[in-house]
């Protein structure tokens, strides 16, 4: 009977299509999500709510302001996701007043012992690095400004001042915590005494992202990194920035929504697998949120569901190799390439073959639909999110609608063939009034870096204290910073 072939593969699937079901959000779960994400923003907005908020909406110091900048050159440093990176940045101004920004970028590998060491060998690894740059592109003898992209929940006390509050995505220096991050860069730099530098600005990515966006938009008030980690910052009325002082203007605040989940916000949506990666990860009980939707978990995510199919008899003969038992075998960049393979199920026999199994072609349909599942609940859960700070964006600015665009970086936002479109379908479908555009930085993290320090070079004292700037109401946000 020709039922009788289809029928064991049905049930498979059915069984294996129950047990994914649990990762599907429908649209009054997210609208809980993006409520309770809206809850704790306001709270890590207030005063009195702050110290216990999950979500800390750190201010950071850039904003409006009717200033120049300067040209020249910059260095700029990236710390935050697998790679550490120098770029040298030109700044220029061309016939229309735009800038201009030409780089040198090289990238150095952080070694796991620099990563979870101690905080001076971790910064006396950046300024090795910053040496041999320097001594690649004979520039030692100049003392050229600095800005710094430190991706990790910072409480700024100025643009070029900030402590850092915790480490995420699995650095564990020690020492840092608690320790103003320009300090130990400006400390390893002296240690070292070959070169000088002038450090200007340190910011978030989400930041610099959101500045090297606006250099090629008006409109963008908001940046967001999907990649390792996952987080997003925006421009926010002064006024309701209660940690900072002052009335007047916008100031773009680092949400660090990955902590969101600290206070249960998230309990009922996440399963078993979640509670998996945060309790093997280096700090469990945080970066919930994250945990949920970034690069850096998300393949050990699929691994946890692979392994639960096989023990139920629905994979892989229930039989998995010891490489696919192993934590961390099933890279996220795999996700990419399964979801990729729409046709002849190459690419997943492949993958699956590198980590010593033999798939059915079965198997690897079951393995394409548990990435689907992992990384389509990814783009929701972020999606809510952003949802979550646009809507609150137009509510602050009154406004009937609101025009916005949203710089975004990062792996999983830029690789993956499907993140994009379900994120910003799920994006669209929360905020009715809203017009979103989305564009993806380029080098964003360097050019931004690069861009902010030179308005807090040109305009010194300008965007370091609030009490000195001079913002003036209704100027776009970051009018003439760039
Ligand atoms: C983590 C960091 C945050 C950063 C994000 C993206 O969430 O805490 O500061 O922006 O990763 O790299």
């Amino acid at each position: 009977m020709a039922g009788g072939t289809l029928s064991p593969r049905r049930g498979t699937m059915d069984k294996v299509e129950q047990i994914l079901s649990e990762f599907r959000l429908n649209k009054e779960d997210l609208k809980e999500v993006m409520k309770r994400m809206q809850l704790e923003m306001g709270r890590g907005l207030r005063l009195e709510t702050h110290a216990e908020a999950s979500v800390k909406m750190l201010p950071t110091y850039v904003c409006s302001t009717p200033e120049g900048s300067e040209v020249g050159d910059f260095l700029a440093l990236d710390l935050g996701g697998t790679n550490f990176r120098v770029m040298l940045v030109k700044v220029a101004a061309d016939e229309e007043r735009s800038w201009k920004v030409e780089t040198k970028t090289q990238m150095y590998s952080i070694p796991e012992d620099a990563m979870t060491g101690t905080a001076e060998m971790l910064f006396d690894y950046i300024a090795e690095c910053m040496s041999d740059f320097l001594d690649k592109h004979h520039i030692k003898h100049k003392k050229l400004p600095l800005g710094f992209t430190f991706s990790f929940p910072v409480r700024h006390e100025d643009i070029d001042k900030g402590i850092l509050l915790n480490w995420t995505k699995g650095f564990k220096a020690s020492g840092a915590e608690g320790n103003n991050v320009v300090g130990l860069l400006r400390d390893a730099i002296k240690r070292r005494g070959d070169f000088e530098m002038d450090v200007v600005a340190m910011v978030n990515d989400t930041v610099a992202t959101m500045i090297s966006c606006y250099y090629e938009d008006r409109s963008c008030e908001v940046g967001m990194i999907v990649g390792t980690g996952c987080n997003a910052c925006y421009m926010e009325e002064m006024k309701t920035v209660e940690l900072v002082e002052g009335e007047e203007g916008r100031m773009c605040v680092n949400t660090e929504w990955g902590a969101f989940g600290k206070n249960g916000e998230l309990e009922e949506f996440r399963l078993e697998y979640d509670k998996v990666v945060d309790e093997t990860s280096i700090n469990p009980g945080h970066q919930l949120y994250e945990k949920l939707i970034s690069g850096k978990y998300m393949g050990e995510l699929v691994r946890l569901v692979l392994m639960k199919l096989v023990n139920e008899d629905l994979l892989f003969n229930g039989e998995a190799s010891e490489l696919l038992k192993t934590r961390g075998s099933f890279e996220t960049r795999y996700v990419s390439q399964v979801e990729s393979d729409i046709g002849d199920r190459k690419q997943i026999y492949n993958i699956l073959s590198s980590l010593c199994v033999l798939p059915s072609e079965l198997d690897c349909d079951i393995v394409r639909l548990v990435c689907e599942s992992v990384s389509t609940r990814s783009a929701h859960m972020c999606g809510a999110g952003l949802a979550g700070v646009l809507n609150l964006m137009r509510e602050r600015r009154s406004q009937e609608a609101l025009n916005i665009t949203v710089g975004v970086d990062g792996s999983v936002y830029k690789l993956h063939p499907c993140f994009r479109e379900r994120f910003h379908k799920i994006v669209r479908d929360l905020t009715p009034h809203c017009e979103i555009t989305f564009i993806q930085s380029e080098e964003g993290s360097g050019r931004g870096a690069a861009l902010i320090s030179a308005v807090a070079y040109g305009s010194s004292g300008l965007l370091r204290t609030v009490k000195d700037m001079n913002l003036q109401t209704g100027n776009s946000p970051l009018e003439d910073v760039i």
